[in-house]
């Protein structure tokens, strides 16, 4: 029988330490459930001490998911934080808490500032805590990739013996290389007094290219769990890419002789949805996921594909869900056909959520007659940006031209209901319409990228607009809007940048009291 490598993901947790990648809770429900399809062993939901929000999408997650994979909750080494993780933990069906301490001389000496026998100390105490509210504790020993071996081998021993059912080793600084890594893994196999009982994972950063193959080496070497994310996103260069190592496993049973319980038909679905959700794009040539992974544009190439596939393709994109379907949605197509389809591709909404979904379907139905599964992508997740809303886009009118001096009205409704109408010129009509938002919502923010893309090919495909600011204090955050009219979907995307910031502002307040 093919040995199991458990796939934890950390696209909730990891992937949203990406700078604007900041996600609601309905949007994380989202990405939890299409977790569930793609079969992750293990999700890792947040980081429940650092912030009533993550909290919150720790409980909301392990109720969604129910018993169909482990939910995990990240804590420092410190007491506090185990017990809230613990709390928020309370009641799921398969919890785990993921604790642990920096095993570097690095990360010793200027973050903690203690030596290694305190360092030992805290480790100990960490995972008795955590055992005392769950069976299932894993242990990380942060920065290990750059660590003393030996000082590694001594700390997962104090982990294992403390109770740790799991020993996470993380490149936490993409430091490493395959056969460097490889090593450390097999060093730890060799080394490490009651390694046996465990599992061992990896969880490895891109920040020199080499996640991937570096959680790969780690596999060869005797891991048996991969930390990774959804499009590779994570803290900086970002994290080892769910789909890269499943595919790696699957298609080379010959190098590795393992394999993963991952539906990889559910891997380019996984892939736009944490695109949609984040705003953060996939690279068209990113492996298994990217626009091109399956495009051949060479005439020899198309020649060989369209005499036998296998010649200049290792993958059949179906197999990854690649290709896209052929239901097309339009105003007729009803209620039914509309909820069937969401579900289809993952959405099990709410009724009020629905009935705002079907509206706005309508409205783009009307607009462009057909409707594709990118448009109902873009439908639900403008819905699903209006959570947390602060201000409400009621209306935007401009006028512009050459010659011409741009100029917008809009209107935003606030929370509590206020109706609030400003009007301002600017350099275009994108310009004009930010610079009236910003006369209402006055909050000081530079605007760093925007980008516009077509959801769908053709003269009437809705536009997605996706937009960074950053505020005073440097935090980036991402806003998101579509709209067949990319001047609504500018609109959109800028008051959902603002409403992400001013929760956040709401949110360090309270932490703050
Ligand atoms: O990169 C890292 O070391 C981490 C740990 C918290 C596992 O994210
Ligand atoms: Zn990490």
């Amino acid at each position: 029988m093919t040995d199991t490598v458990r796939i934890f993901d950390t696209t909730l947790r990891d992937g949203e330490q990406s700078p604007g990648a900041s996600m609601n809770t309905a949007e994380k429900l989202d990405i939890a459930r299409q977790l569930v399809r793609l079969g992750v062993d293990v999700i890792e939901a947040g980081f429940p001490i650092s912030s009533p929000g993550d909290f919150e999408s720790v409980r909301r997650v392990g109720e969604e998911v129910g018993d169909a994979a482990i939910v995990c909750a990240l804590t420092r080494a410190v007491p506090k934080d185990i017990e809230v993780a613990a709390e928020a933990l309370e009641g799921i069906a398969r919890p785990r808490i993921h604790t642990g301490i920096g095993v570097s001389d690095n990360h010793l000496r200027h973050k903690f500032k203690i030596s290694r026998e305190e360092a030992l100390e805290r480790a100990e105490k960490a995972v008795r805590l955590a055992r005392a509210h769950t069976d299932d504790v894993e242990f990380y020993a942060e920065d290990a990739g750059r660590a003393d071996p030996a000082f590694l081998y001594r700390m997962l021993e104090v982990a294992i013996a403390a109770g740790a059912t799991v020993v996470n080793i993380p490149d936490t600084t993409g430091y490493a290389y395959p056969e460097v890594f490889g090593a450390l893994v097999a060093g730890v196999c060799e080394n490490v007094a009651g390694i046996e009982d465990v599992t061992i994972s990896v969880h490895c950063h891109n920040d020199l290219g080499m996640a991937t193959a570096n959680s790969l080496a780690a596999v060869k070497a005797g891991a048996r769990q991969v930390e990774c994310t959804i499009n590779g996103i994570g803290e900086r260069a970002g994290n080892t890419a769910l789909e890269e190592v499943v595919m790696a496993l699957r298609q080379r049973p010959d190098v590795f002789g393992v394999d993963t319980r991952i539906n990889t038909r559910e891997i380019v679905r996984a892939s736009r949805l944490v695109s949609s959700i984040t705003g953060i794009l996939v690279q068209p040539n990113k492996s298994i996921v990217g626009a091109n992974a399956f495009a051949h544009s060479s005439g020899i190439h198309q020649d060989g594909v369209l005499k036998e596939r296998s010649t200049y393709e290792i993958i059949d994109p179906a197999e990854v869900g690649a290709g896209g379907s052929s239901i097309v949605l339009t105003a007729r197509s009803g209620r039914h056909a509309l909820r069937h389809r969401l579900e289809d591709l993952g959405y099990e909404l709410p009724d009020d959520e629905f009935e705002r979904v079907y509206d706005a379907f309508l409205d783009v139905a009307d607009k462009k007659k057909e409707v594709y599964d990118e448009d109902l992508e873009a439908i639900v997740g403008e819905s699903e940006r209006t959570v947390d809303e602060v201000y409400h886009l009621a209306q935007v009118h401009v006028s512009c031209g050459d010659p011409g001096i741009p100029t917008a009205t809009v209107e935003l409704v606030s929370r509590e209901g206020e109706h609030l109408i400003d009007s301002s010129h600017g350099n275009g009509p994108v310009d004009a319409v930010y610079n009236a938002i910003n006369r209402i919502v006055a909050v000081p923010n530079d605007l760093t990228e925007f980008s516009v893309q077509s959801v769908t090919r053709g003269i009437d495909a809705m536009g997605e607009v996706t937009i960074r600011v950053r505020s005073e204090d440097g935090r980036v955050f991402t806003g998101r809007g579509a709209h067949p009219d990319i001047i609504v979907a500018s609109a959109k995307a800028y008051t959902n940048a603002l409403n992400r910031l001013l929760v956040s502002q709401k949110k360090a307040d309270i932490e703050e009291l």
